[in-house]
């Protein structure tokens, strides 16, 4: 899989991807993940990428021309399966749709600052929006680190355990049971007998309750059988 990133801040996405599962990925070849700074791509003598809002109003815009000429440059080199804005106001992000998002080939992520990037971009030239959750960040790098994470982890061959992206929280819409490690007897604190039974049919059964008793306590909504359709794009093409 290849990522490509646009940002005005690319310092910001210097960290997340330089260690643990998303770094061996990186070396093991299993996805490449490029950072571009939108502000190379601008043709104004001040490097500026962005500009005044028309109507008036608080905060500027990010400019159409640099990002579609940093698209348009990118696409030159790969045909993206989706180009991404991260956007407050884009489609939440859950875990069905990072499943989705790993089965792609070429991804171009987009982040935007202040008031967002001029629409026409969003109209013509992206193909998904966006949140990962409600609440507002300053810009959509730390979205767009969150994202990458929970996609590229997915990737068959990133997780040392095969088996381990499979039973996270979410991907059954189930939370996720406790776990515990060595010692048995912390402080006089016990493991759960079953666990230290050798009997592994009670310990599945006795994990699936605790998943399902967690799930009813914490997250009931995710219990509906109705569901969210998790698969909707919000962008139609
Ligand atoms: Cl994708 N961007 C920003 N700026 N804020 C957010 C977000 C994205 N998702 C949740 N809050």
């Amino acid at each position: 899989m290849h990522i490509d990133i646009l940002t005005i801040l690319p310092r910001l996405l210097d960290g997340p991807f330089a260690d643990s599962i998303l770094q061996r990925a990186q070396d093991n070849e299993l996805c490449k993940i490029e950072i571009h700074n939108i502000r190379d791509f601008s043709i104004d003598k001040h490097k500026s990428v962005d500009d005044y809002q028309f109507g008036g109003g608080a905060g500027m815009v990010m400019m159409a021309q640099p990002i579609v000429d940093a698209i348009e440059r990118l696409s030159d080199h790969r045909k993206y399966d989706e180009i991404i804005y991260l956007t407050p106001d884009g489609e939440r992000l859950h875990q069905s749709l990072c499943n989705q998002m790993s089965l792609k080939k070429n991804l171009l992520l987009i982040c935007g600052h202040y008031k967002g990037i001029d629409q026409r971009v969003r109209d013509e030239w992206v193909t998904r929006e966006i949140s990962i959750g409600d609440y507002v960040l300053s810009g959509g790098e730390l979205a767009a680190a969150v994202l990458v994470d929970a996609i590229v982890r997915l990737i068959p061959g990133v997780m040392n355990d095969e088996t381990s992206a499979l039973t996270d929280s979410f991907q059954d819409d189930l939370l996720a049971p406790p776990v515990y490690t060595r010692p048995a007897d912390f402080r006089g604190l016990e493991v759960p007998a079953v666990l230290t039974s050798g009997n592994f049919k009670a310990i599945e059964q006795w994990r699936m309750e605790q998943a399902h008793e967690k799930t009813l306590l914490r997250r009931p909504d995710l219990l509906r059988s109705e569901g969210q359709d998790n698969s909707v794009n919000t962008k139609k093409r």
